[in-house]
């Protein structure tokens, strides 16, 4: 890579519920030209095969489906979630910013406290600490004043909690517009502008 970065993004998928939300974001951001560090954690593989009917191999094949069509034009590099040997453990890694999405209770608590237990939560820490963009799309309800202590501190140390509360003032007709809806607005977070995104104000 020369002297300008590209955008790169490392993209958690942890095992909250909301498997429909990865893979919209992953849809959404492979027609653009980012460079993707995918992580996925092990619950985050087993919520995927429950919510969406999809095993680690069919997850592979959408993923590599989706590198095969003519629009896209995304890098996408899939990382395990045990390999703390993997660029996006390091801080001389150039990174843009980190979305996880679903947030797990679990590794929000991990990112929390510092203590960085997998890839996942590892890139976390590197992000707040280089001072990037991190969203959290956290899933859980209600919350406990231990999660909502953990949001604060992530908060407090820079990372934006999304928790993903899907708005209806749009007039959604289905979930699959109510996830991309949710999904534009974690993108504009990074400045990325969704095409045809519906926006309050809009005619
Ligand atoms: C079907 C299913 C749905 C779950 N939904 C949630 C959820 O919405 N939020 C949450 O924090 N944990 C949820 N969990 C529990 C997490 O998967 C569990 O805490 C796990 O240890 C998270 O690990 P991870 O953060 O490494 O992915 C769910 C588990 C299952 C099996």
């Amino acid at each position: 890579m020369g002297g300008v970065m590209n955008q790169r993004f490392v993209i958690g998928i942890t095992g909250a519920s909301g498997g429909l939300y990865a893979r919209t974001l992953l849809q959404i951001l492979f027609t653009m030209p980012v460079e993707l560090h995918l992580v996925i954690s092990e619950a985050g593989w087993d919520v995927l095969a429950h919510e969406l009917n999809l095993t680690q191999q069919d997850f592979e094949q959408f993923i590599g489906s989706l590198a095969g069509v003519a629009s896209t034009e995304a890098h996408i590099n899939i990382h395990d979630n045990h390999d703390l040997f993997a660029p996006v453990a390091s801080g001389s890694f150039q990174m843009s910013g980190m979305i996880i999405i679903p947030c797990s209770m679990r590794t929000l608590g991990a990112i929390a406290s510092g203590c960085s237990h997998d890839l996942i939560s590892r890139a976390a820490d590197v992000i707040l600490k280089e001072k990037r963009p991190l969203m959290l799309v956290t899933r859980e309800t209600p919350l406990s004043l231990i999660h909502l202590k953990n949001m604060k501190t992530v908060a407090e140390a820079g990372a934006t909690v999304m928790p993903a509360s899907p708005g209806f003032y749009h007039h959604p007709d289905s979930i699959d517009v109510m996830a991309e809806h949710l999904i534009a607005r974690v993108l504009d977070q990074i400045n990325i502008a969704v095409p045809g995104a519906a926006r309050w104000g809009d005619r």
